[in-house]
């Protein structure tokens, strides 16, 4: 990760002795900031290494591999990323739904390290496992990752973008990406078989609930709360490369939707440490001259089951998103180039049994 300090000036905690900001001492220190406060790096000799190139390691990171440097770097709220048509990207596009296995490695660079342990329940044609293996070349260290993922067209994709990444990195003298565990079902079948604690991240990408396939008018947006309109949990109308022709494919409320997310999050749960964190993306929608705002509704709906704190949103904007002019001139619609990403740590005291 790249550190852009020029563009960001440091928090105010770098202050010179008038209290103003000291940008020097900012660069030159990076220290490191723990309940708001700057540690003294004389007190904390013992726990910090220099690291060549990269600033001040604490050993007691738990949460990543990252220096007092690339953490700052890493606290910002938008991730101005993107999406790069690279990593097999025409044979990973048929999903619609996918991401950049790129911004998957920053993710999990950022909240799990070198050995952790990554799940991705949604697991698609891969974005997460990819981004696992990128982080053995271009980052601290190899995760391990598993998915699950109930469609098999998905799955076989994987499997051959990583075969053809393979053959190019050969071709270019580069090491392999390690073949990550995509196994194949219902995602709250094989959690079953997932140890309790013994996952570090949850990073995913839920099925969308989908707004599109309301039979709405405008007359008809009064009824809105009782009757959310039907979600094609397993159309591939929005992109999420769900499979229309999945015989489990069913038509859902979005509160039944949420209402499924929050119970399924609720046991995804106890795989994840104490430590852990749950990261999830979700895209809000603009429908019907009104905003969605799945992201936040999804956030309660978690939060509401399972044993776990909402900490940030990270906003995704992708500046290469085509823009549009739906509304011209008449009425403003939003043109939605940014997802949103949900970022969970566990509550406090909900260890899971050992
Ligand atoms: C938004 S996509 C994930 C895309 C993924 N991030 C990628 O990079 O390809 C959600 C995926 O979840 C899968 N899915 C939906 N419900 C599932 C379930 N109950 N168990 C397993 N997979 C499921 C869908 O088939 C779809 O591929």
């Amino acid at each position: 990760m790249a550190d852009d300090g020029d563009r960001h000036r440091q928090s105010r905690l770098f202050t010179d002795d008038d209290g103003s900001f000291d940008a020097e001492r900012a660069r030159e220190e990076s220290l490191p900031v723990e309940d708001g406060e700057v540690i003294d790096t004389d007190e904390l000799a013992d726990h910090q290494r220099y690291v060549e190139g990269r600033g001040i390691y604490d050993e007691r990171n738990r949460v990543n591999d990252l220096t007092g440097k690339e953490w700052k770097y890493a606290t910002k709220s938008v991730i101005d990323e993107s999406y790069p048509p690279a990593v097999q990207h025409d044979l990973r596009s048929e999903h619609g739904g996918q991401k950049p296995p790129r911004l998957c490695a920053d993710l999990i660079g950022q909240f799990s390290a070198a050995g952790d342990t990554v799940l991705d329940p949604f697991a698609g044609v891969g974005g997460t496992l990819l981004g696992a293996s990128f982080c053995e070349h271009e980052g601290t260290g190899l995760r391990e990752a598993i998915g699950f993922e109930r469609t098999e067209r998905w799955i076989e994709i994987y499997h051959e973008v990583l075969e053809r990444e393979n053959e190019d990195r050969h071709a270019r003298g580069e090491s392999p990406l390690a073949a990550q565990d995509m196994r194949h079902g219902d995602c709250a079948q094989l959690i079953e078989d997932v140890p309790d604690d013994s996952v570090d991240l949850l990073l995913t990408d839920v099925p969308y609930w989908h707004m599109d396939e309301l039979e709405q008018t405008r007359n008809e947006r009064r009824t809105r709360e009782s009757k959310l309109g039907t979600f094609a949990g397993d159309a591939n109308t929005e992109g999420d490369g769900t499979d229309a022709t999945d015989a489990s494919a069913k038509r859902e409320t979005k509160n039944e939707w949420l209402a499924d997310m929050a119970e399924k999050f609720d046991r995804f749960t106890d795989a994840v440490t104490q430590a852990g964190h749950v990261v999830v993306f979700i895209g809000d929608m603009y429908r019907d001259q009104s905003y969605e705002f799945l992201s936040a509704d999804l956030a309660r709906a978690i939060e509401s089951t399972a044993p776990l704190t909402l900490i940030a949103n990270l906003v995704w904007y992708d500046p290469t998103k085509d823009l549009h002019v739906y509304g011209y001139p008449f009425s403003f619609v939003p043109s939605m180039v940014h997802q949103n990403v949900l970022v969970f740590r566990l509550e406090d005291g909900t260890e899971t049994d050992d």
